[in-house]
């Protein structure tokens, strides 16, 4: 199985975080691509079972929580390639995430009522809980391929 792990990094908590996710997969037996989300060649993809995709939580603070734009730029590029329920989003965020996540649903071409996976972290570490959700959607894609 192939992942593709996407990240959109101000000051390196959420490259942090994908590192993470990456190293995490990786010891589960995932081969495991890790790429800046502004230097990733689309067309790459096609190549992957499995995208992984975040950025860090934009907004006030309190309200109005949107994916940064160069995250929102580089992630129209690859909408459609793979479906949702391979598809996992992951942010890092101070206070709250707000809708955050369905605004990067939305930017995917993913249908607000097709549930999708998501991590979040105000750390940029990756706790127990988010292992057992990585390996549940690992697992989950695994049955099927
Ligand atoms: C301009 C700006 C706006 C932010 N807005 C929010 C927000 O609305 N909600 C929140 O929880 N954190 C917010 N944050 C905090 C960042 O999401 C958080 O520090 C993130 O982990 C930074 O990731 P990075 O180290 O990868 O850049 C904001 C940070 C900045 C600089």
């Amino acid at each position: 199985m192939k992942a593709t792990v996407l990240y959109y990094s101000h000051k390196g908590k959420t490259a942090g975080y994908a590192r993470e996710i990456a190293m995490f997969l990786w010891s589960q037996g995932v081969s495991v691509s890790l790429c800046a989300i502004t230097e990733f060649d689309p067309s790459r993809l096609a190549g992957s079972d499995l995208l992984i995709t975040g950025c860090w939580t934009c907004g006030w603070f309190v309200v109005g929580q949107h994916p940064h734009e160069r995250w929102v730029e580089a992630s129209r590029r690859l909408a459609g390639i793979l479906p949702a329920e391979r598809t996992l989003l992951f942010t890092t965020y101070r206070i709250r995430t707000g809708c955050l996540f369905s605004r990067m649903k939305k930017v995917l071409g993913i249908n607000s009522s097709s549930p999708v996976h998501c991590l979040k972290s105000k750390t940029g570490r990756l706790t127990d809980a988010d292992k057992l959700q990585l390996q549940l959607f690992v697992g989950m894609q695994k049955k099927k391929l």
